[in-house]
This record gives C-alpha cells, structure tokens and sequence, in this order.
C-alpha cells in the first residue's frame, strides 16, 4: 500500500504545451462502498489508446492524489508490482494494449478530507466537488477535461444514515443488503469528462416540481436540501424553470436527461457546481425565505441557478480542451447569467451591478501582478485561475462580440457552435471561428482580449467645425503594460456612442464605432450644434474612459442620456471629480441628489443605484497611491453632508415608500420600493438623531423581511449609540440557529466602520459558532473584514496585515483554495504607501518561507 502525498508545488503548466492524451477513456463503471472510517472505490476503466497520440511508447500515466491503492488489475489479471509505477502523484503502466479494461481499487478517506476538494463528509452527508481537478482525489484516472466517457457509478451505504444516495444521470438499479446496508446504480448517458461526476448521500428534504420541456418532455426536477429547511427551496425550483425557459428561448436549447437535481450544501467552498444532471450548490445560493433573505439573496439565487443551469451547453454538452480554454465555459456562462438577470430582474440595474463588480474586482487583478489574459498561458495552481477576468473579462469579450456581429448573427453564431462541438472537448479559437463563419467578420484582431491583459484607456476627444457642421472625434488607444507582456497591441473595441444636443436632445440616436487604430478619427455631418457625445453606451467595453466633461455636462448626461447607464456613469464621473477635490464642495451633489429624489419617478430601483456614493476601493482605483484613510474620511463626509442637506427628503421618499413595502413579497415593483427606501434609510442613518427610525424598523421588520432588517442593523452598528450592543444581542438570539443568517451577523460586525473593529473580529474568531472550516463562516468574517473593510483592515500598524497571514497559515493547512482566496488582498501591496507597502510586504515574506500549498505558492512568488 502506497499513499501518494499532496503535488509537487512548483510545476507551471504552459498552453504551448498541451498535447492530446495517449489513451482515452470510453467508459467508467464506479463502485462507492461507504464507511465511517473510509470509503473503497472501485473503478473499472474501458481504456483506449489514441491513435492520434504521437506515443510509441504506449504508457498510460493516470493522476492520483492522497489515494490509497489496494490493487491493480489489466483485463482481469492482477498486475505485479514491476507492471506499474507509483510516484507522488501518478500511477503509471507501460507497455498497455491498444484497448484494455484496467480495474483500480482504491481507499479514500472523506471523514479527513477538509480540503473539501474529491469526495468529502459535511454534516453527515458525503458529496463531491471535482473541478478543477479532484476527481484525482478519488481515483487513480486521465484527470483531464479532454477525456470524455459515460460513467456508471453504484453507491453502496448504510440506508438509515444515508437513506439517498444520489449521482450523474438516471437511476437504473436499487437493492438492499445485510446489516442495514441498501445500494443504488446510476447511469449518465451523456459523454463528460471527470470534473463533473457527482455523488452525493444523506439524508435531506426534497422539494419537487416538473419542467415541460419546448418539445413536450416532462422533466422530474428535485433540490434536496438539509432536513428542516424545505419550505426555503421553494424560490429555488422556481428559478430553475425560469432558466430552463429562458435557455429555451434565447438559445434554443433544451435540457437533455429527465431528472435535474440540485443538492444544497453547507461546506461549500465556491457559490455552485454544474454536475451533469446533479447540481451541487452552497446553501446560500438556494436557502430562501422572506426572513433570512434580502432582495440581493433572492436575486443572486436565481442567477447561480441560471449559471449552473446554463452551464449543461455551455460547458457540459460542449467543454473545454483544457484548462486554458476555462473562460469557454465560465465567461460564456456568466454572460449568459447575467443576460438572464436583466431580463428578470432589470437591464439597467444589473447591468450597473456588473460594471462595479468588474471594476471592483477585475480592473484591479488587470493592474496587479497577478494580471493574466482570458486565456492564460500559463499556470501553477488551475484553482487560482477561477478569477474576475476568466469570468467577468471574458464575459465582456463575448458582450462586445454580440454587440460587433448584432444580436441574430450572434445567435447563429451560437447555434453553429452548439451544432459543431455537442459531445466535444474544444477551444476559444474554435468557438470564435463559428462567429467568424456566420459573420464572414475578421476576428484576428478581436482575438486579442483573449491573449492581451490588461484593461485599455481609450482617451476621447470631441471637435465641432461650425463651418462644416462638422463633428469629430478623436479616439486613442493605449494598454499599460502587464507581468511578462511589455507591449500591447491594439484591441479591436466597440464603442456605443450618441451625441446629445444642449437641450439633451438625441441627435445622433445610436452608432457603434469600431475602433481597430491606435488612434482613429470618426468624422459626423450635418451637426447643427456643438454636440454632446455619450460615450461607451452600456459600458460597451471593458475599457477606461478618459473624456473631460464639465460638471455642465455631466449633469445633462445625468439628466437626459436615453441610456440608463450612462446616466449613472455620468453621475458617478461627477461624484468622483468632487471626491478627487482638494475641497469637497457637496452643494453640486446635494443640487443633483435632489433634482434626481424630485425627477426620477419612473424607476426607483435605477433612482437607488442613482444615489450611490462609489466605493472606496473604485475611488482608490483611480490614485496613483491608494489613500486609503483619505477616501474614507473624504467619503464619509460627503454622504454625510447629502444626507444633513436633503434629510427632508430622504424622510419623506422613505415614509411614503414604507407604507407601501410592509409586507415582504419578491417581485420587481417590490423589490425597487425597497432598494430605494433602504437607500434613504442608509442616508438617515448616518446622523445620530435617526437612529429611532432604524431601531423601529429593525425591530418591526426582524422575523419577517431581512431585506429591511439589515440595512437598519447596519446603520445602527456603524455608529456608537445606546441601541448598538442590544442590536446585535437580539439579532444573534434570532439567528443563532440559522447558519446563513449567522453568517450576516458575523459580516456586519466585521464591516463596521468602527475602530475597534478588527479586535471584535478576533473575538469572533472564538466564537463557538465560528469555524474555520466552514468557507461560509470564512468569507463572512475574514473576507468581509480583510477584502472590504479597507479602513481597519489597513490600519497603520499593519495589525491587520498580521492577522490575515496568521488566518491564512491555518487555513492552509485546511482549505488551500479558501487560504489563496483570503490573501488576495496581501497580494496587492504595490498600490499602498511606502509604510504600507513594507507591512505587507513582510507579512507575504513570512508566509514565503514557509512549506504551503500550491495555491498559495503561485500567489505568493507572483506577488512579491
Ligand atoms: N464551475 C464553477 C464552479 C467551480 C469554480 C469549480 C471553481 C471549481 C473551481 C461554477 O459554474 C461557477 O462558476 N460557480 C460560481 C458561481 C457563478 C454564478 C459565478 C462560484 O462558485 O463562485
Ligand atoms: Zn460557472
């Protein structure tokens, strides 16, 4: 018996690299007999070699790790010692036959396993997580995404502590056994490869619903959830069909096995995974209910669901060559999500939320030293590349090819690529070919935001010929340049532009300019007037603008652009002009406020987003050295002084809107009365004499509608009053029962603006109902602290520097890719102050010298 220990941290993986694989493996039949102390897999492999696979040799090198192997067998013979080789992680046999059945047995241990990475234990439940690469985790196999098979999988567990026992596909068998034990088979007819097999086994609720399909197939639709939370799946299942529709309709595609199962789970390191036929969630993307969800939860449900669910074309029926090509399926996919989204919920304001969400988190890996393109080439670690630009990047890159090609040539586009790769491992390029055969479209050049990092600044200038009646403008490209990519070529970029008169007038209603030049002219005729130009429509590409607007004009745009996010850009433009200024003069921004509180009546959830003062991390971003105590204090100050001179109105907009929200209902019209009355909320809370209203609120609204309850709680423990500790003790005393309501009264204290904050996360940290190997609890604490508490997190002393290495160190040895998660924010020490720089700097010196995982290894030597 051998057991392979954890990989070998230093091997970089390069896309020049990738060769198809020596042998393929056709099909897999699984046997999972599980224990208390451990669980035996046997595996039994029909095996292939590849005829295309330049490999004279005929060795098949199988992946494997933190596997015990109890025997080996080649067409039924047990294979002798000599026959094989075990290194650390790799099980080799050479001189293999052409085709082969290979049966592997292995021991695992899932009690151990708090990597929760293969198969592991959570609450009495075993379930699996496989992608990237933890199918290894469990058995001796070609972990590889290239290695397509149909698998059967028999579960063998005692039937009163795992009464179900669920995989990939469709059941087929079922039988009991001795000593209380019951079995199950399973069988996938579809081709996968191994990073989405599932198992699953426990004891759960089952909520069930049925999905007609476009062409009449009924579809047995189940989400199993912990005993004693099934009436919270009910949004759930809902969501589910709503996709299912929604993928009908936009894309023509339809759901292909009978049943769809999703399974909710507590320990879950990411948000969800799409396991053909068995989707395994986090609870927090599933569990809802009017009082222990806000308005964000619900939306976010449907959107993860639409992600997993999405992901049975875009990533299952078609999937990925390798794990270059990973933007394929998740930046396809989160476009896709977030295509939904609008629909359902509202275009402009998701597509707002989107744009933060890629400034926030993409622009800054861009212009780190973690910056890496779309499709890597290289990597140490896969599980660090599940980033903000492999996802949200890449989903601006198909936004922007949508929006070069048109809406129908797209879908044709689609539609080819479904046709062409169903049941097929492929690439970016092939993927980008199709869209270049339905638009006859020369896509070379577009192909470089794929290959380039970085995010461009496109500087615009704006010139009026009177005597011409002419109008120019003058676009600029530039890219700065990124880790190992010194110089940058042009992108091919769309730009969405209309040019609006003094009155706010359209008079060019809508163009989209390509921009291929490093520099390039757009010439306008018959242009009677100086014209205005909105620029970028809908955030047409994920670029920096750099126009120089006057206040005048931004406040027109504020007020007139028929695109709402612009709007909203030229609103926060102004904003951040102000907060850039030596002197922050608020009149500007309280004139604003108000006429925007008194004009926009149409959408209050859009009026909302309107009234948002940027993030101190989207201010930061915009200086040369982030001044991290600067923004807040500067921040803070401004919302103050809005919310002093407009306190009438803010009280008034609140109260009516009150009235007309009391009962929690999840609906669009309901969903933007209470985006805009906790916005108001928020605004009265910053001054001590409201903090009646938050405490009636929070008070009224505890038990019934946590979208009202948090905001309220938040304002109240933001700030030092009478009311904050009671708060807090209340809270806990209803939630302590409920772990993702638990995980909001951990993240409100670790967001407090507070002082003391950080010592009050430390406390945390030994709370009982704390731990350290629950990921939830994790982002709840460390994250919100560490990733968006910027003023205490930074503190001077480098206290919190500290405390993030010394987290990161135990975490580590429990979950590498949480710990690699948590210390992103260590990595980006450049962009501080000189002291700064050093406190944080040191904290990674310490954590280099040390034996780590993988994960934290690539973050580490790629940062310092
Ligand atoms: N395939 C991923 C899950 C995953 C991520 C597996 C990283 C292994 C490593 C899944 O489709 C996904 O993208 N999940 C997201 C949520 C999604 C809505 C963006 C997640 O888990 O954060
Ligand atoms: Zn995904």
């Amino acid at each position: 018996m051998t057991l392979s220990t954890t990989k070998e941290s230093t091997t970089v993986n390069y896309l020049k690299d990738y060769r198809v694989p020596t042998y393929f493996i056709d099909e897999v039949d699984l046997v999972f007999d599980l224990h208390e102390t451990h669980t035996t897999v046997t595996s039994l492999l029909r095996v292939r070699h590849n005829q295309l696979s330049h490999d004279p040799e005929k060795t098949l090198t199988l992946n494997g790790e933190e596997l015990i192997l109890e025997s080996i067998k080649l067409n039924g013979k047990s294979l002798a010692a000599h026959q094989y080789q075990i290194d650390k992680n790799t099980l080799t046999i050479s001189a293999m036959p052409d085709h082969a059945e290979l049966e592997i047995v292995t021991q695992i241990f899932p009690q151990k396993n708090t990597a929760l990475m293969g198969l592991y234990v959570s609450n009495q439940t075993y379930c699996t997580q496989c992608e990237a690469e933890g199918f290894r985790r469990i058995t001796y196999f070609l972990d590889q995404p290239d290695v397509l098979a149909k698998y059967t999988t028999t579960i063998i567990a005692d039937e009163k502590k795992y009464p179900i026992l669920l995989s990939n596909g469709n059941l087929v068998d079922a039988g009991k056994l001795a000593q209380g034990r019951h079995w199950v088979k399973w069988k996938d007819p579809f081709k996968k490869p191994s990073y989405l097999f599932a198992l699953v086994a426990g004891d759960f609720d089952l909520v069930r619903d049925q999905f007609k399909t476009i062409s009449g197939r009924m579809i047995d639709l189940r989400i199993y959830v912990e005993k004693g939370t099934g009436d919270q799946a009910h949004y759930a299942i809902q969501a589910v069909k709503e996709a299912m529709r929604w993928d009908e309709k936009n894309y023509g595609r339809e759901y292909d096995l009978d049943i769809y199962m999703i399974v909710a789970i507590g320990d879950f390191t990411m948000g969800a995974m799409e396991n053909k036929g068995l989707n395994i969630f986090n609870t927090k993307y599933i569990l809802a209910k009017p009082e222990n969800a806000t308005d964000e939860d619900y939306m976010n449900i449907a959107s993860v669901i639409a992600h997993e669910y999405f992901h049975n074309w875009t990533g299952n029926r078609v999937t990925c060559r390798d794990w270059f090509q990973l933007s394929l399926k998740e930046g396809l996919t989160i476009f896709r999500d977030q295509s939904f989204s609008e629909d359902l919920f509202s275009k402009s304001v998701m597509r707002i939320r989107d744009v933060i969400d890629l400034r926030e988190t993409q622009f800054p890996e861009d212009a780190g030293p973690l910056a890496h393109s779309v499709q890597p080439d290289s990597y140490i670690e896969i599980n660090n590349f599940y980033t903000a630009t492999i996802y949200n990047k890449g989903a601006e890159v198909l936004r922007m090819l949508k929006t070069l090609l048109g809406e129908s040539v797209f879908r044709r586009g689609m539609d080819l690529y479904f046709a062409r790769f169903d049941g097929q491992a492929v690439t970016i390029d092939d993927y980008i070919e199709c869209m270049h055969e339905v638009s006859g479209i020369d896509l070379k050049q577009f192909k470089r935001w794929y290959t380039q990092a970085g995010t461009p600044t496109v500087t615009v200038v704006g010139e009026y010929h009177e005597a011409q009646q002419t109008y120019t403008l003058t676009f600029t490209q530039t890219c700065l340049a990124t880790p190992n990519q010194l110089e940058k070529l042009p992108f091919l970029i769309p730009a969405r532009i209309g040019l609006l008169d003094k009155e706010g007038h359209e008079i060019l209603s809508e163009a989209v300019l390509h921009l291929k030049e490093a520099s390039q002219v757009f010439t306008f005729k018959n242009i009677t007037s100086v014209p205005l130009p909105s620029l970028f429509r809908g955030f047409s590409a994920p670029i920096k603008l750099n126009y120089h607007y006057t206040d005048e004009e931004l406040f027109l745009l504020a007020k007139h652009d028929s695109d709402a996010f612009n709007r909203y850009e030229a609103i926060q433009c102004y904003l951040l002009n102000k907060l850039q200024s030596a002197k922050t003069d608020s009149a500007g921004v309280t004139a604003l406020f108000q006429y925007l509180l008194q004009h926009e009546t149409q959408d209050d959830f859009l009026l909302a987003e309107f009234l948002t003062v940027p993030s101190e991390s989207y201010i930061g971003e915009q200086m040369a050295v982030i001044d991290v105590d600067g923004i807040h204090a500067k921040r803070e100050g401004l919302m103050k002084s809005i919310a002093e001179t407009l306190q009438d109105l803010f009280l008034e907009k609140y109260k009516q809107l009150h009235a007309a929200t009391l009962q929690y209902e999840f609906n669009r019209e309901a969903v933007a009365k209470r985006q805009l009355k906790n916005k108001c909320l928020s605004y009265l809370l910053l001054s001590p004499n409201n903090m009646a209203l938050g405490k009636t609120q929070f008070l009224a609204a505890l038990g019934q509608n946590m979208t009202d309850t948090l905001p309220a709680l938040m304002g109240i423990v933001n700030q030092e009053n009478a009311f904050r500790e009671e708060a807090l003790v209340i809270f806990y005393d209803f939630c302590k029962d409920d772990a993702l309501m638990l995980d909001k009264w951990f993240a409100i204290q670790a967001a407090c603006k507070l002082p003391d904050t950080l010592q009050t996360v430390k406390k945390l940290m030994a709370h009982p109902q704390f731990d350290l190997k629950n990921p939830n609890k994790v982002y709840a604490l460390i994250g919100t602290f560490c990733h968006r508490n910027r003023v205490n997190f930074h503190v001077k002393s480098g206290e919190g520097y500290r405390f993030l290495r010394e987290v990161v160190e135990k975490l580590d040895k429990l979950n590498p890719q949480v710990a690699a998660r948590m210390l992103k924010p260590l990595t980006t020490w450049k962009r501080y102050d000189k002291e700064r720089q050093a406190l944080m700097r040191e904290q990674l010196t310490i954590l280099a010298k040390q034996k780590c995982s993988p994960d934290l290894y690539e973050l580490i030597t790629k940062s310092v």
